[in-house]
């Protein structure tokens, strides 16, 4: 069989939390397939990165008295310790704020703006009007408008299970300031993924082009239609200033959203590596290349990594994933993951417990499939199987 050149990755973690066990589970799937690819004898590479920015990390850092940089060189060294414990082996491990990122962040959008596929707009959102700040959702609390339960967020009740907007919620704060949050106008940039071309070529590259799982493309086919029947949406790429991210190159104060910048510290991470390596950059992301490209994540992010991410590598001039793998999410006792149940397990309390990393290495392995279900860390299986 001919050597193939495969570029893989898993899922970019948040620079704001640590690495728990339902990560985990994505990072062993990712890096056995590696594995097993480079014992075929390919030329594989495995790069990975923290996500750096967005508005919860420039919150964090604030809290804790120190600069965005400072919190996200600390995240990485941690996140950095946690990967080698688990013995997932990337060939590069790397960071969204980098100079790579930046510039192929700046790069990707003007070619997308050259071809007519940005739109500046303006529209409407919450702002703290003390913190002098737009509020995403997850920053606006307030009471339930069907149950009246307090201390509720904008997009749902905790308590009677009731979906609403944020404008919905009864005697609203921003959880930054408490403040009452007012209506405010600002110009927004937007790809304009419901442009006929986007459309068309998703339409073909999802539901033709692209082996993807059966339950992805269904998924994607309710987003892309029939022609004429598109669901999709323009995509908002541009948050106000302050933001922790890139400034965008043509609009002082606006900023890249994080999901712009995030997949593309995939790229970032590989042309790092490139240059570490000698390898050709171009080569390998160019249209026509005959390299391959795969992407693991979960199921929560697959709209990023099936429409958004494709259409931006496509009309940017690169090549598209070769395919994108998702896996469904960890319970534990077959129950969602908890703080207050003592269900919600770090990677590194698993090495501080003294338990050998090869043991979960070994149960995800044999738990795992191609589907998106999720899987199941029953303890006292794990302890019978191990
Ligand atoms: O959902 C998340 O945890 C994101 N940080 C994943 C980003 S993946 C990639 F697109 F960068
Ligand atoms: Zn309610």
């Amino acid at each position: 069989m001919p050597m193939r050149q495969i570029l893989v990755t898993s899922a970019l973690p948040y620079a704001n939390g640590q690495i728990h066990i339902g990560h985990l589970v994505e990072y062993i799937q990712t890096d056995i397939w590696v594995r097993f690819q480079r014992m075929r004898g390919h030329e594989v590479h495995y790069v990975g990165a923290d996500d750096t920015h967005g508005t919860p990390i420039m919150l964090r850092a604030e809290k804790e008295g120190i600069t965005p940089k400072e919190l996200i060189a600390n995240v990485w060294k941690e996140h950095k310790r946690d990967f080698d414990d688990f013995l997932v082996s990337f060939d590069n491990y790397y960071s969204t704020d980098s100079a790579e990122n930046k510039i192929l962040s700046e790069e990707i959008y003007i070619k997308l703006r050259d071809a007519g596929l940005i739109e500046k707009r303006a529209i409407e959102q919450a702002y703290d009007p003390v913190k002098e700040m737009f509020l995403p959702d997850r920053f606006i609390k307030g009471e339930c408008p069907k149950c009246g339960a307090k201390d509720q967020y904008g997009d749902s009740c905790e308590k009677c299970g009731a979906t609403y907007a944020p404008t919905d919620l009864r005697n609203p704060f921003s959880v930054v300031s408490g403040a009452t949050p007012i209506r405010k106008v600002s110009d927004h940039y937007f790809f304009k993924l419901s442009d006929p071309r986007c459309e068309n070529f998703l339409r073909e590259w999802t539901q033709v082009k692209t082996p993807l799982q059966a339950e992805a493309r269904n998924k994607m086919k309710e987003w892309v239609g029939e022609p004429g029947e598109s669901q999709l949406g323009d995509w908002d790429i541009s948050r106000d200033a302050p933001y922790f991210g890139f400034e965008i190159p043509d609009a002082p104060g606006k900023y890249f959203y994080v999901w712009l910048d995030a997949p593309i510290g995939y790229y970032a991470s590989f042309l790092n590596l490139c240059q570490q390596k000698g390898l050709d950059f171009h080569e390998w992301t160019k249209p026509d290349t005959t390299t391959e490209q795969y992407h693991f994540i979960g199921k929560d992010i697959l709209y990023f990594h099936t429409l958004f991410w494709p259409a931006t590598l496509h009309f940017s001039g690169y090549r598209t994933p070769t395919n994108v793998f998702a896996h469904g999410f960890l319970t534990v006792d077959g129950e969602k993951m908890s703080k207050s149940r003592g269900t919600f397990i770090t990677a590194h309390s698993v090495i501080e417990c003294g338990l050998n990393p090869e043991w979960l290495r070994y149960y995800f392995a044999a738990k795992l499939n191609a589907s998106m279900e999720d899987l199941d860390l029953n303890l006292q299986d794990f302890t019978a199987r191990v």
